[in-house]
């Protein structure tokens, strides 16, 4: 979910409304706004997106202060109800909420008997909590800290009192919360993007924090009362980077834009001479390790399927690759000497925090790598490498993988050399080769829709396989499929077929292989033989140098561990096209958010 707040002199419904445009990739199943003028708070909220939100938002209700919400349901189904913001029982307080309350039932149980709820949401407990504290005599900010005092669990909030005109009240624990601020104005947000069209201004807030905010003034204090002084920092982002320009959907732009991601990436991590560098510190961390731990969820986790060959191939350091959301309750046997690497496109996803709250309490060093600097894993862990991606929108990462894999070639290539490892292959010359490759094949873009029409048109489902790094490869190239398209799709070791899921071929079933790694390409081509065998409609994409006759692409050749940063643009391209010719929301998928910030 993501929450946004305006204090000031202008039209808050507005600035809200925009906001939560920009926050729609947290969550996008229903959505609300409550704005205050004098003693009133007026409420809209809609099931769906932020657009059907607008039609059902009282243009005339002009109001100077104002909360909002974007939803990615967990407590309670997507509907009007269970919509924020959220009000207690008189009407008086109005609450948006990100985050998850774990002891909410307790609470309900314990502190609200009697009290008659409006919705199925753990947020309700929370305004009805604050609402008991001030019927028996306290004010709103004593009754806030003593509800929070109560919480457990992840929480981004914001309040409105009726009977006070000019304060927003906002707290944070694990969930993101940043405060913006301006000239006569101030206000919050998920994220700086959803309010840097108002300022560029931000100050962070600490778990455990609350913020009187008002137009003049941000007031920040710890639940002990104790006030916190902070700075704002300026966020660098360039509002243009988040407009979809020309193309249909943000997805294509950000698979057009990843040959130019490449370039922007060397540029980042070069030294004047030319050579590939990285904060000592980092290379000092990682080499010193006796093992490295990778953890991370969903495309981040495939990244780190490829990032462990290369920290293994090239630095020669053993890596084990994590879910984030299986790893703390499944902690294997760490060795003595460990490094944990979190990949993480937004920096918010909170299965991969909960890992590196539970490893940075036994004293572990940790490494962020994720395009948004100021994230809370960013600012959590010790050490942290930059994607450079630009912001990624659609909520089907694209570019964001690509830039993981080559940051992780880096920090691998840079690991190797401080431990003395040889590399014969010189990196910087490799990633201008794939550069160049990923644009020819983003100048394929006609094939590739012709293969998503002809295997994946009436299909229920589909096969991507491979062997080594390839298998990897159709992981992604499956979770891309599936994501926006809603077929059915697997990637599978191509050895591993024959051992059960073999069973599942029927005439016609469409096989996607992928074989660019000479070591396996006789074997992984044997594998397509087998289901071929069996009915199934093969499409092989191959590496030029290894392709054969009835190959249905050939990607140009590129360094032979390198292969994913290029084999996966066809993956992205034909679920793109399959997603179309669905009529599926390519950029907005149902059930799906682009940051989760809830385990
Ligand atoms: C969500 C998104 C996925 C993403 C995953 C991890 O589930 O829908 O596309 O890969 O989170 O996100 P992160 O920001 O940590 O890379």
């Amino acid at each position: 979910c993501g929450i946004v707040g305006y204090i000031g002199n202008q039209d808050a419904k507005e600035i809200l409304l925009k906001g939560l445009e920009k926050l729609e990739y947290r969550g996008y199943d229903s959505a609300g706004i409550a704005v205050k003028n004098e003693s009133s708070v007026q409420v809209f909220k809609a099931k769906g997106r932020i657009a059907d939100l607008r039609r059902v938002v009282n243009v005339s209700a002009t109001a100077n202060t104002g909360i909002g919400h974007t939803r990615w349901a967990t407590h309670g189904v997507p509907n009007h109800e269970n919509a924020h913001p959220h009000q207690s029982t008189s009407g008086r307080l109005t609450l948006v909420h990100n985050g998850v309350i774990e002891n909410y039932a307790i609470l309900k149980r314990d502190y609200l008997d009697g009290v008659a709820f409006n919705s199925d949401t753990d947020t309700e407990v929370i305004v009805q909590l604050i609402e008991k504290f001030v019927n028996e005599g306290h004010d709103v900010e004593a009754a806030f800290i003593l509800t929070l005092k109560l919480l457990k669990g992840s929480y981004a909030l914001a309040l409105l009192d009726n009977q006070n005109d000019d304060t927003i009240f906002v707290a944070k624990n694990k969930s993101p919360l940043l405060i913006g601020v301006g000239n006569d104005f101030n206000v919050i947000a998920s994220d700086a993007m959803a309010m840097i069209q108002v300022t560029d201004q931000y100050v962070e807030l600490m778990d455990k924090e609350i913020v009187i905010l008002t137009k003049e003034n941000v007031t920040i204090k710890n639940l002990d009362g104790q006030e916190m002084i902070r700075s704002p920092y300026t966020a660098e982002l360039d509002a243009s980077d988040i407009e979809k320009g020309t193309y249909p959907h943000y997805m294509l732009k950000e698979i057009d834009e990843q040959p130019a991601v490449m370039r922007k990436i060397i540029q980042a991590y070069q030294n004047e001479e030319g050579q590939l560098v990285i904060d000592y510190n980092i290379a000092e961390a990682v080499s010193e390790a006796d093992r490295v731990y990778i953890v991370a969820c969903g495309t981040s986790y495939h990244a780190g399927l490829i990032g462990q060959q290369f920290i293994e191939k090239m630095a020669k350091i053993p890596v084990e690759v994590h879910v984030a959301s299986e790893f703390v309750y499944n902690m294997p046997l760490l060795s003595e000497k460990p490094l944990f690497i979190f990949i993480s496109q937004s920096g918010e996803t909170a299965d991969s925090r909960a890992v590196l709250v539970a490893i940075k309490e036994l004293g572990h060093k940790a490494l962020t790598i994720t395009n948004v600097p100021g994230s809370t894993l960013s600012r959590e862990a010790d050490y942290t490498l930059l994607l450079h991606a630009g912001p990624e929108i659609a909520v089907a990462s694209t570019k964001a993988y690509t830039a993981q894999i080559a940051v992780l070639a880096i920090l691998a290539n840079v690991t190797a050399k401080f431990r003395n490892q040889s590399i014969e292959f010189d990196l910087v010359k490799e990633l201008g080769i794939i550069g160049t490759a990923m644009e020819a094949l983003c100048d394929s873009k006609e094939e590739f829709e012709a293969i998503a029409r002809e295997y994946l048109s009436v299909t229920r489902n589909a096969f991507f396989i491979g062997r080594s790094l390839d298998y990897y490869v159709g992981l992604e190239g499956s979770l891309k499929l599936k994501e926006i398209s809603y077929i059915q799709a697997e990637g599978f070791a191509g050895g591993e077929l024959k051992h059960g899921t073999i069973a599942l071929i029927e005439d016609g079933t469409p096989i996607i292989a992928l074989a660019t790694q000479e070591k396996v390409n006789l074997s992984i081509r044997g594998n397509v033989k087998e289901v071929v065998a069996r009915g199934a409609n093969p499409c092989i994409i191959s590496m030029k140098g290894l392709e054969e006759a009835d190959d249905r692409f050939v990607i140009p050749a590129v360094h032979e561990l390198l292969t994913p940063l290029v084999s996966v643009i066809p993956f992205q391209l034909i679920a793109y096209y399959a997603a179309l010719h669905r009529e599926c929301d390519v950029d907005k998928p149902r059930n799906l958010a682009k940051s989760v910030t809830v385990e």
